[in-house]
């Protein structure tokens, strides 16, 4: 990853640009009914949410072509935190970390041109046809007007326990309050390279920006271990709770890390080994953009 976009001391080794906001999160009594995690409950839980630009390139103009990141902390009543870090990607680019490498390494810039050699991630994609979902999804995909508009999904399955013993695979899905919005090109360029950001900060000086987050109920015949496969739409969607966004707090969370592998008694990772893998590479992107662990 740094070989991609540099090493930028400081900044997360990707998802580098990234704003922060409070808020509160409020679960339904379904999410209650399906899991026994204490945010799951029902009451009122303060939130931090940091939203992102894909690149670890901090100065990457907004309107580049990329995924976009919403990693939201929960923090719970006995002091401690539970996170959910998704992405505007429908499936993940690599089914597991070997491949993941591959593909990092694919797209490592040629030391003559400093551009990656087209042919070598054109030959990756070929040889792994389940990385075009999300391959084309960054490449067709035109940049969204505000983070309000986006929808965020978790990507990986996990494993929830309701206090009827009770255990049901999930994805998480966050759906916007606001209708979604796209710019063109020329219109991005003309907004400026931070437009992203800005609105984010413009919008919640006026008003409060909100996100159902939705449970994907796994069905018998979902492999719970492939990122890179959505599973069919026509699975039962759980409206689990409702994200409130009310205030912009700029750089406060940048030293704060989210990693989709803190999780709380209710709440397991499915066996897909890209989840499993997460929590290792965001400890060594957190010691080295903080100096923790020199
Ligand atoms: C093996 C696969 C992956 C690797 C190696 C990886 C690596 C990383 C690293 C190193 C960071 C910076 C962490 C930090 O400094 O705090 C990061 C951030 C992030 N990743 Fe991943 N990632 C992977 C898969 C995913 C997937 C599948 C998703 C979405 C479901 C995702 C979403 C994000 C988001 C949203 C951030 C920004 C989090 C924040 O705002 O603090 N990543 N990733």
């Amino acid at each position: 990853m740094n070989a991609i976009h540099g090493v930028h001391p400081g900044f997360r080794a990707v998802h580098a640009k990234g704003s922060c906001c409070r808020g509160t999160f409020v679960a339904t009594p379904d999410a209650a009914r399906l899991c026994i995690a204490p945010h799951l409950q029902g009451e009122e839980v303060p939130v931090t949410v940091r939203f992102s630009n894909g690149s670890g390139k901090p100065s990457r103009a907004d309107g580049a072509r990329d995924e976009r990141g919403m990693a939201v902390k929960f923090h719970l009543p006995d002091g401690g935190s539970t996170d959910i870090v998704s992405l505007t990607l429908p499936a993940f680019f690599v089914r597991t970390p070997e491949d993941f490498l591959e593909f990092l390494e694919a797209q490592r810039p040629d030391p003559e041109t400093g551009k990656p050699d087209l042919d070598r991630v054109g030959a990756f994609i070929n040889a792994h046809p389940e990385t075009q979902m999300a391959t084309m999804f960054v490449m067709t995909n035109d940049s969204p007007a505000s983070f309000a508009g986006c929808t965020f999904n978790g990507i990986h399955a996990f494993r929830l326990t309701g206090p009827d013993g009770m255990a049901r695979f999930v994805r998480y899905r966050w759906v916007p309050d606001s209708e979604p919005a796209t710019l063109t090109d020329d219109e991005t360029r003309a907004l400026g390279r931070g437009y992203l950001h800005e609105e984010l900060e413009r919008r919640l000086a006026s008003e409060t920006i909100g996100y159902d987050l939705y449970f994907q109920l796994a069905e018998e015949a979902d492999d719970m271990t492939d990122p890179t496969t959505p599973w069919p739409e026509e699975r039962e969607l759980v409206r689990a709770g409702q994200l409130s966004l009310d205030g912009f707090t700029g750089q406060e969370c940048e030293g704060m890390i989210f990693d989709p592998g803190r999780l709380v008694e209710g709440i397991e990772r499915s066996d897909d080994p890209i989840l499993h893998a997460r929590s290792g590479a965001y400890s060594v992107s957190f010691e080295r953009r903080t100096g923790a662990g020199t």
